[in-house]
């Protein structure tokens, strides 16, 4: 679906920018120099970014200072993901770009274009849950719900890291693969918070998925 904030790179649009930004990074050469709103004085000028998030590609005109989260919730209108702390303390936002889990409120749009960002609505959907999602609704992975899409991406992007050898600090041994076990889970997932205190009941949805008994 196209938004408004997209904008569409026609051949004769593409000239023009590349003419007129000659002095700007390479990667705003693609901007139609009409579709680029002035910036206020002191702002900095917006900048196209490609995204293809959840499997469609978006080309936005973003200020280069919109997180990612902000791109997603307020540009994309992808709101699954949540704001909890906006400072990279709770992990509500986590989402996954090229299949590694992030804290999409520390980082800039800017940085991540023409990447492939996975958020909560991607990974399944009412009907074809994620088997991540269906654990964590057979567990009762939450109360109030705010921390879970984050929580969910997270334990993916988790599963993922450990299935790569991705070590944590209560690894005992960097050179053999990750054990599965609930101290590494929960090691793993501390930087994503559940101020409704649901911890046991998500340990034991991260350990069915991961075939191990919390
Ligand atoms: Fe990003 Fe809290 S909203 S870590
Ligand atoms: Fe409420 Fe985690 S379910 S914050």
């Amino acid at each position: 679906m196209t938004h408004p904030d997209e904008f569409t790179i026609s051949r004769r649009g593409l000239l023009k920018a590349g003419a007129a930004s000659a002095s700007v990074p390479a990667m705003a050469g693609a901007l139609p120099a009409e579709a680029a709103p002035a910036p206020t004085a002191g702002e900095p000028a917006p900048m196209p970014v490609t995204l293809t998030v959840n499997g469609s590609t978006h080309r936005l005109m973003l200020d280069t200072r919109t997180t990612l989260l902000d791109t997603l919730r307020e540009h994309l209108h992808l709101t699954g993901t949540k704001k909890g702390c906006d400072h990279g303390q709770c992990g509500a936002c986590t989402v996954m770009v090229e299949g590694r889990r992030i804290n999409s409120c520390l980082t800039l749009a800017v940085m991540h274009h023409g990447a492939k960002v996975t958020t909560i609505e991607g990974l399944g959907q009412p009907g074809n849950l994620h088997p991540m999602q269906a654990a964590f609704v057979k567990h009762d992975g939450f109360q109030c719900g705010y921390c879970t899409p984050g929580q969910i991406c997270s334990a993916v992007g988790m599963l993922a890291e450990m299935a790569q050898g991705v070590p944590s600090h209560v690894t005992a041994d960097l050179n053999a693969a990750p054990q599965l076990s609930t101290v590494e889970f929960r090691e793993r997932m501390s930087g994503n918070i559940c101020r409704c205190g649901a911890y046991s009941n998500i340990a034991e949805a991260i350990g069915e998925v991961a075939g191990v008994k919390a």
